[in-house]
């Protein structure tokens, strides 16, 4: 992984997510949020099965991969996602998410599944969904994705209740002594970052609020708090 991201960091990681880019130039787009401060380039992968919207398949993550260094943050929105994981991570993956509500009893095999590939594994979670439900399989992830919004689309607004899911999973991860960087998904814009930030998060995945931005490089840098 090219930057240090999963180690103490004093501020939070931007994500930006390439699902608010222009897909017809999204090698430019990546190369541009790289040259401009990203921490990571967030991917959303949708199948129009688990979340009513398409996106693209491992192969975007291979054509990504040769414009940038950063790490490739996949965010897998499919169902059954462990059919796909070796595909995510041959294409040049360095974290592969997978959802709580799409892997049932299977979480915790899909989880070693992604560690056994070499790279850093992720659970994500609804905005309606406990976070108490995964407790026991913290200790087999990297990073806690918690959605602020319900996953298919950009734009959408971010929902105040996931700020005590974030107090939550904070406190129960440095109870638990882990080391599980919680990543933010949805809504989060100059306004809000701040108090998502204070609330316990690491990572922002920010898509219309960088792409959208006139100036890119201040909306990627605003959404840096010191933690
Ligand atoms: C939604 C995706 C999010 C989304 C974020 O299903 O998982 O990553 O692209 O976009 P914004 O930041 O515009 O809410
Ligand atoms: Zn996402």
């Amino acid at each position: 992984m090219a930057n240090n991201i999963f180690d103490k960091t004093e501020k939070t990681a931007v994500a930006p997510s390439i699902l608010s880019a222009d897909f017809a130039n999204m090698g430019q787009e990546v190369e541009t949020i790289t040259k401009f401060g990203a921490d990571l380039v967030h991917v959303d992968v949708m199948d129009g099965e688990f979340v009513p919207n398409i996106t693209f398949g491992p192969k975007m993550v291979k054509d990504i991969r040769p414009h940038t260094d950063l790490p490739l943050d996949v965010h897998l929105m499919i169902a059954k996602p462990w059919r796909y994981i070796k595909n995510f991570v041959d294409a040049g993956a360095d974290i592969v998410t997978v959802h709580y509500e799409a892997c049932g009893d299977k979480l915790s095999e899909t989880l070693e599944q992604i560690h056994a590939l070499g790279v850093k594994s992720g659970i994500a979670i609804n905005p309606d969904v406990p976070v108490e439900q995964i407790y026991d399989l913290l200790p087999k992830c990297d990073l806690l994705l918690l959605m602020s919004v319900f996953p298919g689309f950009g734009g959408q607004k971010f929902i105040e209740s996931v700020l005590e899911k974030i107090k939550q999973a904070r406190t129960e991860i440095n109870k638990r002594g882990l080391n599980v960087k919680i990543e933010v998904d949805g809504g989060i814009n100059f306004n809000n970052c701040k108090t998502v930030a204070d609330s316990g998060a690491d990572f922002f995945v920010a898509g219309s609020a960088v792409f959208g931005a006139i100036d890119i490089e201040q909306a990627i840098n605003a959404l840096k708090i010191s933690k």
